[in-house]
């Protein structure tokens, strides 16, 4: 049997609701969320049925959940629309004439659209994919820069029953190809071009690419955003605009099953075709409404904002379906924090008023490396509450997003998930949960969260394990699509009917969990096994590091030594001198045991386009000198030259 992770991170500074801010949200006590969970657990038919019937069913369920481990049905038996959920519900009472997207283009331009506009607009595009052929069941993929015609694509999906499969605008022809071949899409809506960094992305060049290689494709709907030059095949390729013209702008919703799919999701997974994680209906948008309205204690007069695409899952379940089905009004901005500068964010907050900011590590620590001169030329008096989701924060990046842009006032929601959990699972909730810098808290309601040791006893506090989820919950994938054996294996096969999620974890005293990294990712370093969380924390608590990785080296005699590769703040260069005292800063603040053999200075870190650090290819690099491994989720190539020659300087 393996050793336990072992945890060194020691973090005892608490920030508790401000007694205003708990006396208005909807859970305002540790007690209340003690009971309601408790309920949860207990009860989950009654907890679920409560919060699943504040949405518009066409026919109620008979059963709320059907297990047969790993498959789950919720809501067996009912029937809904999901679209009509998120838009119609809306679009004819008190919030018509809300808005529901306030969008901002890259190049500035800006929109703001209603619930009772909104509902127009996804009818007329129902109508649109009804004209030209698809029906509930077939596949869609949408390929689209992030502006408001790529929720519309999605909800008119939804509306209709077709499965849609969002492919990220920053992705390339190749991705477009393996995800057109696994789900069997014959359709695909696109624009053609987007904005970023003020250049044109030329989607529709790259859709053209791969129909090179993919040649079922019936139909391709094009939106004009750029206006860019774009090449139209004849009686396949079609403007959304000139078909919009042609059809009406109400449409009659059907009514789907509970369990109808309603998206695909592709994740890429570090080895192995990208796995297709199916999401359905009833189930799906009863975990992201309920979720979305108790994390982020959503309010009528708040402005929200999440940073992320839409081709992601945050932008699934924390743009479209949980805001919407909410009636939020949402800001949803097309281009790069950094354009023109890196004071884009916050001049958006300010100018919007945005009242809770959701965004990811990766991002923070970008904009504390930038300088904090950006946000303090901002007002930024409007925010209320803060989110960070998709890596575990660093303490140090959570004390900067709470003082900077929270000026110390607002509570930060780090949510734990995945795109296969589809719903938020560890969570703080803002109105009652006392908050540590680093750790994602408690178990949302439904959720049986817990730590395994190998043998599948459950850890005590502190000690390190596989973080599991022991009974089913409403949004959870429902299973790799097309593939049941591969989703067996790889969520459900480390213990019987127990659901892995592959981050290591620990739970201390309080029961707040602590995600150490990914499984793949631990250091054995002489017998101890150590998460790689904690000593890139303790890295970046250093205040020249805005940003560090740090990977394992084969080593004879420990087995594997500790190497960091570490980014520094634009107010910091490389030393020798440095170099010693960012080992001894961790050897100080975690032990001996994790202090790295070797610090390499690096510009930039490898990541995926949702920004999460590749340590597998800083792994190779380090143990074999190159990389070799598969690349194609890199977001940027150059910083491989880089982190070469960081090596040898
Ligand atoms: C993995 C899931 C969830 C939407 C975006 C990412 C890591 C995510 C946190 C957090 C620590 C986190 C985990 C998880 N992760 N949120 N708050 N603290 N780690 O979705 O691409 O499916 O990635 O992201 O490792 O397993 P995803």
């Amino acid at each position: 049997m393996s050793k336990n992770i072992e945890s060194h991170q020691i973090e005892d500074r608490v920030f508790l609701p401000a007694d205003e801010f708990s006396r208005k949200a909807r859970i305002s006590s540790l007690a209340q969320y003690k009971k309601l969970y408790k309920e949860s657990m207990e009860k989950p038919g009654v907890f679920w049925g409560r919060e699943a019937k504040e949405l518009l069913w066409h026919k109620p369920w008979s059963k709320v959940l059907e297990w047969k481990a790993p498959f789950a049905k919720w809501f067996v038996g009912g029937k809904l629309n999901v679209a009509e959920n998120c838009v119609d519900r809306h679009a004819c009472g008190e919030r018509a004439n809300k808005a529901a997207i306030i969008f901002e283009g890259e190049p500035g331009d800006k929109r703001v659209i209603t619930y009772a506009q909104l509902r127009r607009d996804v009818c007329r595009f129902a109508n649109v994919l009804v004209n030209n052929g698809i029906k509930s069941g077939d596949r869609v993929l949408i390929y689209m820069p992030m502006i408001p015609e790529a929720a519309i694509a999605m909800l008119a999906c939804a509306r209709i029953g077709a499965v849609h499969s969002v492919v990220f605008g920053g992705f390339s022809a190749d991705s477009i190809v393996d995800r057109l071949e696994d789900s069997g899409a014959t359709t695909i809506i696109t624009a053609d071009g987007g904005w970023r960094r003020g250049k044109i992305i030329p989607l529709k060049e790259n859709v053209d690419s791969a129909m090179e290689k993919f040649t079922h494709i019936r139909k391709v709907i094009v939106y004009q955003r750029c206006g860019n030059p774009v090449i139209m095949a004849p009686g396949r390729d079609v403007w959304w605009h000139e078909e919009s013209v042609k059809v009406s702008s109400t449409h009659k919703a059907k009514y789907f099953d509970s369990e109808h799919p309603l998206f695909i999701l592709y994740t890429s997974g570090s080895t192995g075709k990208p796995k297709g994680i199916l999401h359905t209906s009833g189930g799906y948008l009863t975990g992201t409404y309920t979720s979305f309205k108790y994390v982020f204690d959503i309010r009528e007069e708040d402005v929200y904002w999440c940073t992320a695409d839409v081709g992601w899952i945050t932008g699934h379940s924390y743009i479209v379906y949980g805001p919407l089905a909410n009636g939020a009004t949402q800001v949803m901005y097309e281009g790069a924090p950094n354009q023109p500068d890196f004071g884009r964010f916050w001049k958006i907050i300010e100018e919007n008023g945005v009242s809770i900011f959701y965004t990811a590590p990766t991002a923070i620590r970008a904009f504390i490396k930038a300088g904090d001169h950006f946000p303090a030329n901002y007002d930024l008096s409007s925010l209320r509450l803060l989110g960070s989701v998709g890596e575990p924060i660093n303490p140090e990046a959570w004390m900067w997003y709470h003082q900077k842009i929270g000026g110390g006032r607002c509570p930060i929601v780090d949510t734990w998930w995945q795109t296969e959990t589809g719903s938020i699972m560890i969570t703080p909730l803002p109105g009652c949960t006392p908050l540590k810098p680093g750790t994602a808290t408690l178990p949302f309601f439904g959720v049986d969260a817990a730590i395994l040791d190998e043998t599948g006893r459950e850890c005590k506090a502190n000690e390190g394990g596989k973080l599991v989820i022991r009974k089913p919950w409403p949004a959870m994938t429902r299973t790799i699509y097309g593939d049941k054996a591969r989703y067996k294996k790889t969520y459900w096969s480390d213990y019987e009917g127990i659901y892995t999620a592959g981050d290591g974890a620990r739970c201390d005293k309080a029961g707040n969990f602590w995600i150490v990294g990914r499984i793949d990712d631990v250091l054995n370093v002489s017998g101890h096994r150590l998460g790689t969380a904690e000593v890139e924390s303790s890295l970046v608590s250093h205040p020249a590091v805005a940003e560090s990785a740090v990977v394992g080296r084969p080593d004879e005699i420990k087995g594997q030594g500790v190497v960091a590769f570490v980014t520094l703040k634009e107010s910091h260069s490389p030393s020798e001198a440095l170099r010693k005292e960012l080992r001894d800063h961790v050897g100080k603040s975690i032990g001996a045991i994790a202090k790295p053999d070797a610090v390499y200075f690096a510009p930039a870190l490898p990541k995926t386009r949702s920004g999460k650090i590749m340590r597998r290819l800083l792994k190779e690099l380090v143990s074999t000198g190159d990389i070799s491994g598969n690349i194609t989720t890199l977001d940027d190539i150059t910083v491989l030259a880089n982190l070469k020659a960081s090596m040898t300087s």
